[in-house]
């Protein structure tokens, strides 16, 4: 979603913020502008669409060592070059950008803005226009920043730069991710990390209802109230190298091939000394204190967690509900005496996810966290995490998280069976490392993906994935990896349950995915493939060694049944990938899609 970034020094400031709107690309975004600062006053360029069209629209000759940048996914007015940030005051004295959503701005339009002319249809307009009005009205700049900034309800974070003090970017947050990073003789401000690993790899994080004047060489972070708060910077793990394609085409296939380094690394960064798998005792108790777990995700982390279901009642004997976030807040269960809510997020900034995070905290219940993204604000706000030591996922199709997320919740399930004296009847530690091996062995067979996609979904509107037990759930998240890079109409059903509505859609031609990695269901998901392809369907048996049969499309090396979906949905990923790279789509940045989804 919106990305912001800022730059405060001595260098030439487009040049930063560009490339730092261009790290942040990948959030997703429809329009993007930059404010620059210089002796001339404020310039402001903005346009609808790619950086390449803002790129396009700079003054090159503008020279300034101050400046803010934005990348805008619209929520508030269309994606426009109006709507577009930075948005500026009446009098153009003060420019600001702004991620996240103010819900009371139509309110404080009416009682502070009377005599304003809005010139956008944003919410973030309202408070640059209500910045300049309580500095006309007489308060100093930093006061009114504050000030305004605690009418707001809603999140926000927010970077504004002012004509008439070159020496300083007003910066502060409110549920949306913001950092500021140190440089020497500058300092710089990011809604992610990764926006200015160039030029720093040392930030500040901040926390909501705090306030940030940055100048070039100090930062003084404080509350709305104004009393000063002291917080050193910590080093962002992460390589300049981790987020950039290398020799790929595209960022969703280096992270597809990442997999089976992924689950190695997290096998190595939860094993003890004796390589057993070992969580910390935090989080072994807070399993073992709990009666029920209730996973909280959305999307693809939401199938990742229905698969967690499974490992955790079928080897960590304890009962667990999967909830999508959106929808739990709003209809919440009839909950258990002491639940542990997980909260399973690749990018730890879901606001869906968050809304459930806070209510449950305030009923004063247990939380703990599965990201990828440390320090986020899921990770922040639980009281455990357990990092999926995936590196940085930039396609917007998440893949290696998910594989990732499934790996620790089967290292959780273990850990949950042990903590209670019972036999996990698994020995992970080698069947995830069996699953590496597979996953690795699917990697290298893209041909036949490819061969598969084109035969599948070369010309067709639509495609149905079928899958019985946690195939099913497989099915779910092929459909969605399809439907969202492809933009073919894909849907996963639970193969029985075809026959009482879904088959009246299948027609001649209609491609019909099975996965047949299950034992026990394997006669029963192939009956359903008769059914289909006697209706005309044109049926693809994805099946696991020891269950294939003639006339499967593909084959997947054996591995423990509990960890099958590691490695059946690797193909799949494939088979989405190609699909979308042959109708020309745009696959790391699917259309209307955003990577982090900071709005509810
Ligand atoms: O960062 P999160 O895991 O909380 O994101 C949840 C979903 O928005 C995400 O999984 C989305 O469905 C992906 N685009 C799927 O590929």
């Amino acid at each position: 979603m919106c990305g912001i970034v800022g730059y405060i020094g001595e260098q030439d400031a487009k040049d930063i913020l560009i490339e730092g709107l261009k790290k942040l690309e990948y959030r997703g975004y429809d329009s993007a502008g930059i404010g620059l600062l210089n002796d001339d006053g404020v310039h402001v360029f903005k346009e609808k669409g790619r950086i390449s069209a803002l790129e396009a629209a700079i003054d090159r000759s503008v020279h300034a060592t101050v400046g803010i940048g934005h990348t805008r996914w619209a929520t508030h007015g269309e994606p426009n070059r109006e709507n577009a940030h930075p948005h500026q005051s009446a009098s153009g004295r003060f420019t600001l950008v702004h991620n996240g959503v103010i819900d009371n701005y139509e309110k404080l339009r009416n009682e502070y803005l009377a005599g304003v002319q809005l010139k956008s249809d944003t919410d973030t307009e309202v408070i640059v226009q209500m910045i300049e009005v309580f500095v006309k009205d007489g308060m100093a700049v930093e006061a009114a920043f504050r000030k305004t900034l605690s009418l707001l309800h809603g999140s926000y974070a927010i970077a504004m730069i002012d004509a008439e003090n070159p020496d300083a970017l007003f910066v502060g947050k409110n549920k949306s991710p913001l950092l500021v990073g140190v440089g020497a003789g500058f300092n710089v401000v990011a809604s992610d990390a990764m926006a200015m690993l160039k030029v720093t790899d040392r930030f500040i994080e901040l926390l909501d209802e705090e306030v940030v004047i940055v100048s070039r060489d100090h930062i003084r972070i404080m509350t709305l109230a104004g009393e000063t708060v002291e917080r050193a910077p910590f080093k962002a793990e992460l390589d300049a190298s981790d987020i950039e394609k290398g020799t790929y085409p595209h960022y969703m296939l280096k992270e597809i091939d990442e997999q089976p380094a992924v689950i190695r690394r997290l096998l190595s960064a939860y094993q003890d000394e004796s390589g057993h798998i070992r969580l910390s005792d935090d989080v072994r108790q807070a399993v073992l204190a709990s009666d029920r777990i209730y996973i909280i995700a959305a999307g693809t982390s939401y199938h990742a967690g229905l698969v967690g279901k499974q490992l955790l009642e079928n080897i960590g004997k304890v009962p667990t509900e999967v909830h999508i976030a959106s929808e739990f807040g709003y209809n919440m269960p009839l909950l258990s005496k002491n639940p542990l809510f997980i909260f399973i997020s690749q990018s730890g900034e879901t606001a869906d996810s968050r809304a459930v995070l806070v209510q449950v905290k305030k009923l004063g219940f247990r939380t703990l966290t599965i990201t990828n993204v440390p320090g986020s604000t899921l990770s922040r706000e639980a009281d455990h995490t357990l990092l999926l030591h995936a590196g940085p996922e930039i396609a917007v199709a998440s893949t290696k998280a998910y594989t990732a997320q499934i790996a620790v919740l089967a290292m959780l399930a273990v850990e949950a069976a042990r903590a209670k004296g019972i036999d996990p009847n698994i020995d992970l530690e080698k069947e995830l490392s069996i699953a590496a091996n597979a996953m690795q062995t699917l990697v290298d067979q893209k041909e036949t993906m490819e061969a598969l996609a084109k035969e599948y979904l070369a010309a067709t509107r639509n495609c149905f994935f079928i899958g019985r037990a946690v195939d099913y759930y497989v099915a779910l998240e092929a459909a969605l990896k399809l439907k969202e890079i492809s933009y073919i109409q894909a849907e996963g059903f639970a193969g029985g349950e075809l026959k009482h509505g879904t088959i009246a859609l299948i027609e001649e031609g209609t491609p019909v995915v099975a996965i047949a990695t299950q034992f026990h269901v394997n006669g029963n998901i192939r009956s359903n493939v008769k059914e289909v392809t006697a209706r005309g369907a044109k049926a693809c048996i994805i099946s696991m060694e020891g269950l294939n049969e003639e006339g499967d499309r593909l084959v997947l090396p054996e591995v423990h049944d509990a960890l099958t979906p590691l490695v059946s949905v690797v193909p799949l990923q494939l088979f989405a990938y190609y699909a979308a790279l042959h109708r020309g789509n745009d696959v790391d940045k699917p259309r209307n899609l955003a990577k982090s989804v900071t709005v509810e």
